[in-house]
């Protein structure tokens, strides 16, 4: 697997998982591609773009003639499809560029891979597709689609394409499923980066309801441990859970960043709970862990201590990032200017 294809390597998760391909695989060459939307950030890859292994290509996955073009420059040993919306609260305000991006791209990714008998594609889906958990049990691959968002019922649909692909095409798709991702380069709109972000200006937190919703969070590098896992030696056709074995309800993980950061619980805000909030997520990675050996690395704690201190080194990429088009958002969100 020399030459792979990074679909939204400008984001989050992408540019952690560039860069650890990078470092890992002396003789890996990436080639990433990115519409570079509000969440899509140069600047996440600044340290690598000098590198003759890495290639940037700007484009949406939507758009047929692109990506084969994209395609078609060199021998591709297979397309990691990370390009997304990925926020949850946007898509309950305009689900319409999720439906675009989260179905179509699949869909146009995947053709545009069976014309050039791409040998491997994988789809990093989420822990959402399985809906709500109660305050038992856990998420298995087995476990019915339940997507109550249209965030994740566009993840769903997504999912559900590579799955007829391979049943239909012999599509050599795999399917990964993480819990909430935290860690350094994450959009200050997410939970995790948002309260940092507010703490360091000693404003507000909005948790939303009462705070007792669960997420089950992992270390971005234990995820991005997990494709590469996935993508060499997954089985094509299957589903691949991946979790942080760390649940915490959102008013203690609140708590837990004034206690880090110093700062007084006067700056808690019980605010509108998000419509149709799944309550709890966790997940079963045995089967990760028996097929791929993986499992997360990443103490909580030291985890959230080291994403705090990215946060408090990097203000300066937070305020470019915290401008133009969020502002706009911020305000629709949350009834209130940044
Ligand atoms: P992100 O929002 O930080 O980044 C998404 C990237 O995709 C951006 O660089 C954006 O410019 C790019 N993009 C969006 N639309 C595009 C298009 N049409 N064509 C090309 N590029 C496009 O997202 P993230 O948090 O890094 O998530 C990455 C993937 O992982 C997503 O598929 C998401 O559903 C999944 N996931 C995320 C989490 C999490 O906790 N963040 C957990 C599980 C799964
Ligand atoms: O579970 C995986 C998913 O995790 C990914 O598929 C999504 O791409 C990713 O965004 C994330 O979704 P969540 O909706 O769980 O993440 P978010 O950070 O938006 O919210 C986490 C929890 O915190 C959730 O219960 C809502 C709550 N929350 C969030 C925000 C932004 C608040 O209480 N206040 C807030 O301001």
């Amino acid at each position: 697997m020399n030459c792979i294809v990074i679909t939204g390597g400008c984001g989050f998760i992408g540019s952690n998982f560039i860069r650890f391909q990078l470092k890992t695989y002396s003789d890996r060459r990436i080639i990433n591609v990115d519409k570079l939307t509000y969440a899509g950030n140069l600047e996440n890859l600044a340290d690598v773009n000098a590198d003759p292994r890495y290639t940037f290509h700007h484009g949406d996955i939507c758009d047929r003639e692109f990506i084969d073009c994209v395609l078609q420059s060199g021998e591709v040993d297979g397309v990691i499809n990370f390009a997304a919306e990925s926020h949850v609260d946007r898509s309950i305000l305009d689900s319409g560029p999720f439906i675009q991006t989260n179905i179509v791209g699949t869909q146009v990714l995947m053709d545009a891979c069976r014309c050039r008998n791409v040998p491997r594609f994988l789809q990093v889906s989420t822990d959402e597709v399985y809906g709500s958990l109660g305050s038992e049990g856990y998420f298995t691959e087995q476990t019915s689609l339940a997507p109550n968002s249209p965030y994740s019922a566009s993840k769903t649909a997504a999912d559900l394409l590579v799955r007829s692909y391979c049943h239909t095409f012999d599509f050599p798709g795999i399917v990964t499923r993480s819990s909430n991702n935290y860690g350094p380069f994450q959009f200050p709109e997410k939970i995790i980066p948002l309260f940092i972000s507010k703490l360091v200006n000693d404003e507000q937190l909005p948790v939303y309801g009462t705070g007792e919703n669960v997420r089950d969070w992992i270390h971005v590098l234990d995820h991005c441990r997990g494709v590469d896992a996935a993508f060499q030696r997954g089985r094509v056709g299957e589903v691949y859970n991946f979790g942080g074995n760390t649940e915490v309800k959102n008013i203690e993980l609140t708590y837990l960043l004034l206690e880090m950061m110093g700062k007084p619980e006067s700056l808690i805000k019980l605010v509108d709970d998000r419509p149709g909030h799944d309550m709890r997520y966790a997940i079963d990675f045995s089967k990760a862990q028996t097929e791929l050996n993986w499992a997360p690395q990443t103490d909580f704690r030291s985890g959230l201590k080291e994403t705090i201190d990215w946060y408090l080194s990097n203000t300066e990429w937070c305020k470019r990032i915290m401008s133009g088009e969020y502002l706009t958002y911020y305000e629709a969100q949350y009834g209130q200017r940044l």
